[in-house]
């Protein structure tokens, strides 16, 4: 399918996300996307210095998926919220232009794991992800 900037990208997004999904490349997904977003840059790998990366991996699946329901219904479940304060100034202070790092890491990782990959699929993703993010980054401060 292409769609070039129009169409439905609701199905775009869940067709990609199901293929990188699958049980057996699942942990692979995980590892990668949690090696390159350490990499891209000084101050994420700082900020992880100190924690257990297998339990982060474990959070972040759990966490992606209210992330990614921000996008279909704009209900902010409980468990965003703990997360969002959990990021914001008075806690790990994790600064609001971080998450395009985040962002770029978990894209570039769904290039590596996703054979129908494409520019519609990216931008899919980026439309998915937008919400949950725009939230992390509005709980900054609030
Ligand atoms: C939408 C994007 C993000 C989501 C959904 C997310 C999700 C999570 C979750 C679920 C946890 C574990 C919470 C817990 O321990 O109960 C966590 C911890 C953490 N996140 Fe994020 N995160 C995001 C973006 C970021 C970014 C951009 C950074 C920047 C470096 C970051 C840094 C951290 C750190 C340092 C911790 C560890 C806290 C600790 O246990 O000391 N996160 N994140």
């Amino acid at each position: 399918m292409t769609l070039k900037g129009t169409g439905d990208y609701k199905v775009v997004f869940k067709e990609s996300y199901a293929r990188v999904s699958r049980e057996d490349s699942k942990e692979r997904f995980f590892d990668m996307f949690y090696d390159k977003f350490i990499a891209s840059s000084p101050i994420v790998a700082e900020k992880f210095r100190h924690v257990d990366l297998r339990r982060q991996k474990r959070m972040l699946q759990k966490s992606l998926v209210h992330v990614i329901n921000l996008y279909s219904d704009l209900k902010v479940p409980e468990e965003l919220s703990y997360v969002a304060a959990l990021h914001s100034r008075s806690q790990k202070n994790i600064e609001p232009w971080l998450y395009d790092f985040w962002i770029d890491s978990l894209l570039d990782t769904v290039r590596e794991h996703d054979p129908d990959y494409n520019v519609d699929v990216e931008l899919a993703w980026r439309l998915a992800l937008a919400a949950g993010v725009a939230y992390m980054k509005f709980r900054y401060d609030t």
